[in-house]
């Protein structure tokens, strides 16, 4: 089968892989029908996962056709179209009794912190992911939904990952009604945390970046205020400034741990002298108000970071950080989704078929030809080809 194939930072190609087979009694082999490219593939591809191997194959978003089940296998059959949440859970720990299937204990053994994830490197277990044909689903009982009836395939894929930590993010931060809510990052996921902060009441949304595209679609996708960081003086001073002084209610960090902004904490992030640039995180907590609510959902590594634990507790900041539990959302955002309230693949730009993947990571992480979310297509699925820039953004 096609897979991608991790070689070196910077590098992934196509290339042939023998055929993922039946491990376990509960795994699942789902042909793959639509993968997506993400902004943690970014982190990967640049080599900051510590144990990312040669050979690899990534992919944590993707929808597919079950091809094949295990003996145990329940919850899905042979022919179900189904979406395939990226973390992978085991259904039944601690964590996962809890609805916490992102902090899942069993699914990358040895860890006590990251759960496995797929395509995400032997850090996050080891699996291989879905930018290829075919990939191994473990615990194919916990993860894989079917796609309700009547739901768009773009939709259902980017329910596997952006849309549940999109929400999640609005949700972390506790939003009350009336409450002013800025977005740092104008990807993929801070578009959906926008977009889902006016679902939790939010008075005011505003999105910061740096790319005038990207903060276009800020507006058109989430009816956000925007501001480009590099436009201002001192993005702080400027957000106070929009916030009669006191900050916002709430602050939200959809960039992670290779934001731009602050040159130090770029080059030592780059150095790896700390875990990544904190910048986007260091904005939020100087930016919100007294009490208010910072909530993470940007990546960051082990171990540590420079970052404003003084401001922190002596503003009574509460903060809350997690991967996304996207199982746990899933039944509450299919409604959305259906009921047409969020319509995710509108963030789409490019479709492209699977063996261009190393073009469309070239183009999604230097942010190239407008694009903000692009979408891989094997050769086997139906597909309809198309690439194009944003423009059919709800209103
Ligand atoms: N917690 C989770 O479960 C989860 C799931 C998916 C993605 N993520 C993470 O969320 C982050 C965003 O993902 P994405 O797909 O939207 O990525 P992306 O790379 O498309 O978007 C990041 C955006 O942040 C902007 N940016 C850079 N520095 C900034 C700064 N200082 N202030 C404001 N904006 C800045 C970039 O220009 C870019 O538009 C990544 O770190 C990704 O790993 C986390
Ligand atoms: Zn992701
Ligand atoms: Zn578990």
């Amino acid at each position: 089968m096609l897979a991608t194939v991790y070689k070196r930072p910077y590098k992934v190609r196509i290339e042939e892989k023998p055929m993922p087979r039946i491990e376990h009694p509960n795994d699942a082999i789902v042909k793959v029908t639509r993968a997506a490219i993400c902004g943690s593939d970014v982190h990967i591809f640049h080599g900051l996962l510590p144990d990312t191997r040669v050979g690899c194959t990534f992919g944590h978003e993707f929808t597919g056709i079950i091809e094949e089940v295990g003996a145990t296998v329940t919850n899905v059959k042979v022919g179900d179209r189904v979406l395939v949440p990226f973390n992978i859970s085991c259904g039944s720990c601690f964590f996962c009794k809890q609805g916490l299937f992102g902090n899942c204990h069993n699914t990358n053994a040895g860890s006590t912190m990251g759960t496995g994830i797929y395509g995400y490197s032997h850090t996050c277990g080891g699996y291989d992911g879905g930018q290829a044909e075919y990939v191994r689903v473990p615990f194919a009982d916990v993860g894989p939904m079917i796609i309700p009836e009547g739901m768009d395939e773009e939709n259902a894929l980017l329910l596997t990952d952006i849309t549940p930590t999109g929400y999640q993010a609005a949700e972390m931060g506790e939003i009350k009604n009336g409450d002013t809510v800025v977005v740092f990052g104008a990807g993929p996921v801070g578009l959906i945390a926008a977009r889902c902060a006016w679902l939790f009441g939010a008075h005011r949304v505003i999105v910061v970046d740096h790319i005038d595209y990207r903060l276009e679609a800020a507006k058109k996708f989430a009816f956000a205020e925007t501001v480009n960081f590099t436009q201002v003086n001192d993005i702080i001073q400027h957000l106070k400034q929009m916030t009669d002084w006191l900050g916002a209610d709430v602050c939200i960090d959809a960039v992670g741990c290779e934001a731009k902004g602050n040159k130090f904490d770029f080059i030592t992030g780059k150095l790896m002298l700390q875990a990544g640039s904190a910048t986007a995180f260091e904005w939020a907590v100087n930016s919100v108000r007294k009490n208010g609510h910072v909530s993470i959902v940007g990546v960051y590594g082990p171990p540590g970071n420079l970052t404003p634990l003084g401001s922190i507790i002596n503003k009574g900041i509460t903060i809350r950080a997690n991967q996304a539990n996207v199982k746990r959302y899933l039944p509450r955002l299919c409604e959305h989704v259906l009921a047409g309230t969020l319509n995710p693949k509108e963030l789409i730009t490019h479709r492209l078929p699977l063996e261009e993947v190393a073009e469309g990571y070239h183009m999604f992480a230097n942010k190239l030809d407008n694009c903000i979310k692009t979408i891989l297509i094997p050769p086997r699925a139906s597909s309809q080809l198309t690439t194009g820039s944003v423009g059919t953004f709800l209103h």
